[in-house]
């Protein structure tokens, strides 16, 4: 487990974005260059981890988005109303910074994320991913995340799940 304080909250345009690495370079160049455009634009937003120096560990980014009832799993298809989608919060991106890999920070995100979702006032069915990779998916598969379908890089988590513990 991770052993130094973190903290996550949005993204700040005081926080140093250019010291992250997470190995990955798509997801470097995205939290470095394009991140705070698509904040201002509302297009997305963007939580941390930070360190009491004010270090980002890792970070994710959350939207709005919808699932068409079509493309979900038969079994849970059933269980919703005849609309042809369902609200969804898409966590678009989620990294770790090489230095903090393996230390349950990416597990504790997803719950943040998952969380954050939860809680929120406008109403969502689920969380949703697109996995990058295989390994990916593997990780989100870890955490409970259902693929729409056997071949599918999308996954879904139902959110009501967390709110039933509470
Ligand atoms: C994927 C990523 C976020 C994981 O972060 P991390 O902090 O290293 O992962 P954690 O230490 O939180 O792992 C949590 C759990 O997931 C498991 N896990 C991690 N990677 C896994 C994988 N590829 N497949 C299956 N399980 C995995 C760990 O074994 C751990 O299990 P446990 O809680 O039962 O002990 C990180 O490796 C990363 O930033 N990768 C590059 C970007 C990326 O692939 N992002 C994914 C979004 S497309």
């Amino acid at each position: 487990m991770i052993d130094v304080p973190l903290r996550v909250i949005p993204l700040l345009p005081a926080h140093d974005r250019m010291a992250f690495d997470s190995g990955s370079e798509p997801l470097n160049r995205y939290f470095r260059l394009q991140v705070s455009q698509d904040m201002r634009r509302r297009v997305t937003a963007c939580f941390v981890a930070l360190t009491s120096e004010q270090c980002i560990a890792g970070y994710y980014t959350l939207a709005s988005a919808s699932v068409l009832l079509t493309d979900l799993p038969a079994t849970t298809a059933k269980k919703l109303p005849r609309y042809p989608s369902v609200p969804a919060v898409r966590m678009g991106r989620l990294a770790v910074d090489l230095g903090f890999r393996g230390q349950g920070l990416g597990g504790a995100l997803l719950a943040d994320a998952h969380d954050r979702a939860a809680r929120a006032e406008i109403a969502a069915y689920a969380l949703v991913v697109e996995a990058k990779d295989e390994p990916a998916a593997d990780f989100y598969r870890h955490h409970g995340f259902i693929a729409l379908s056997d071949s599918s890089m999308t996954l879904f988590l139902p959110l009501a799940t967390v709110n039933k513990a509470r």
